[in-house]
């Protein structure tokens, strides 16, 4: 009988137990907070109220943004919360004031700085670039403009299902973070709007990148300096300047580029498709183990590139070399259409050769003709079928 005591004892602990940890979560609604779906009233107090509420509560919070335009100015959701399960849900639209002196040179409009735990579902992010694209484009005095999201030395993000239009700088930059998930992103702005990268990662590990969308009118995803363990799949980007590692190698002292992957992805009419890129100047940065595979081009300009001579308006760099050693990088089946004649070009740095470069199963043509390929300093091997004939 002494057993039925203790299960009486126990029953009701776990059962608090299991009630508690799957309580739901608390939810705030902007729209009780006071914001105005009406896209002309600044609603940025009633979302940062929003955030500093779901922020010190003790347990997993929810955002909610109901359908509705809303104005925010510059939103800053900072970490050191109570929980680490935030989830913004977002059915409306955030808009970025049309006036881009508002902004002006702030450097992100929604930013989460030191966050651990967040995730964004849903949701559409109007930068209202047109503007600002425009006054650069007439070489007036402008100012540079604002990134629309960005994540800094955070852990533990995910963003789904997130569509990001018009962004007046880069569209999505992680900067600093660990574990972040990117996956059915949209981003869209004109081919010809500047500086507006899709997806920018630095100075991160673990970042994934998947099922997404991308057209803009700089790189579709740029990879900086001290990303590592990076995976991006299934991404379609075009029109845009495709999807660089770099630049890099612009700083003496820089950490290098380990472990990515890049597979399944379409380049429709892009500038470039897949490109390594570094300053030709010296630096401690380097970058090693790559794979391109499953790649897909349609009528791209430079489909696989390394360039490690770049030296905007030949400042800072004529005679110089570029320090980032390249190393480990493979194409696996690459197959489509280049817009020029050379449709492999690793133009390799003097003192730092590119090596172990591995083609496979790769197949470019230029005007139903093999593309031509060139390489300077670069050593490497093929197997399969390689078009055009390889010049490692
Ligand atoms: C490379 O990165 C992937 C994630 O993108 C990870 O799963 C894998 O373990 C990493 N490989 C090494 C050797 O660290």
């Amino acid at each position: 009988m002494v057993w039925h005591i203790n299960l009486l004892l126990v029953f009701p602990l776990l059962f608090n137990f299991f009630n508690r940890s799957s309580a739901a979560p608390v939810t705030y609604n902007v729209l009780s907070l006071g914001a105005k779906p009406d896209g002309k009233t600044d609603s940025t107090k009633s979302f940062v109220s929003a955030w500093t509420a779901a922020c010190g509560s003790e347990q997993p919070a929810t955002i909610y943004v109901p359908p509705g335009r809303y104005l925010l100015q510059k939103a800053y959701f900072n970490g050191k919360c109570k929980n680490n399960a935030i989830t913004f849900h977002i059915d409306g639209t955030l808009v970025a004031p049309s006036d881009y002196n508002i902004l002006g040179n702030v450097g992100n409009w929604i930013l989460f700085e030191g966050v651990t735990g967040v995730s964004i579902r849903g949701g559409i992010l109007d930068g209202q670039g047109t503007g600002l694209w425009a006054c650069k484009a007439s070489g007036r005095n402008c100012p540079s403009g604002a990134t629309t999201l960005s994540f800094s030395n955070s852990n533990n993000i995910v963003v789904s299902g997130l569509t990001s239009l018009n962004s007046q700088m880069f569209h999505i930059v992680v900067n600093g973070c660990h574990n972040v998930k990117l996956q059915g992103i949209k981003v869209l702005a004109s081919g010809s709007s500047p500086n507006t990268d899709g997806i920018h990662v630095q100075l991160s590990s673990g970042v994934t990148i998947l099922n997404s969308k991308i057209s803009t009118g700089d790189d579709c995803v740029s990879i900086g300096a001290g990303t590592t363990d990076l995976w991006i799949e299934n991404v379609a980007c075009g029109p845009g300047h495709g999807i660089s590692i770099g630049s890099l190698g612009k700083d003496l002292q820089e950490p290098g580029v380990q472990n990515v992957t890049v597979k399944a992805v379409t380049f429709k009419g892009t500038q470039n498709g897949v490109r390594i890129k570094t300053w030709g100047r010296p630096s401690s940065g380097f970058v090693s183990g790559v794979l391109f595979q499953h790649v897909i081009m349609v009528n791209v300009q430079n489909p696989v590139v390394i360039d490690q001579n770049y030296c905007p308006g030949n400042i800072n760099c004529p005679g110089q070399v570029s320090g980032v050693k390249i190393r480990d990088v493979t194409y696996r089946d690459i197959h489509g259409t280049s817009a020029t004649p050379v449709a492999m070009k690793f133009d390799c740095s003097k003192t730092n050769p590119c090596s172990g470069i591995t083609l496979e199963d790769v197949k470019l043509t230029y005007q139903n003709q093999p593309a031509a390929a060139s390489c300077a300093n670069a050593g490497g091997t093929t197997s399969g079928l390689v078009v055009p004939t390889s010049c490692l």
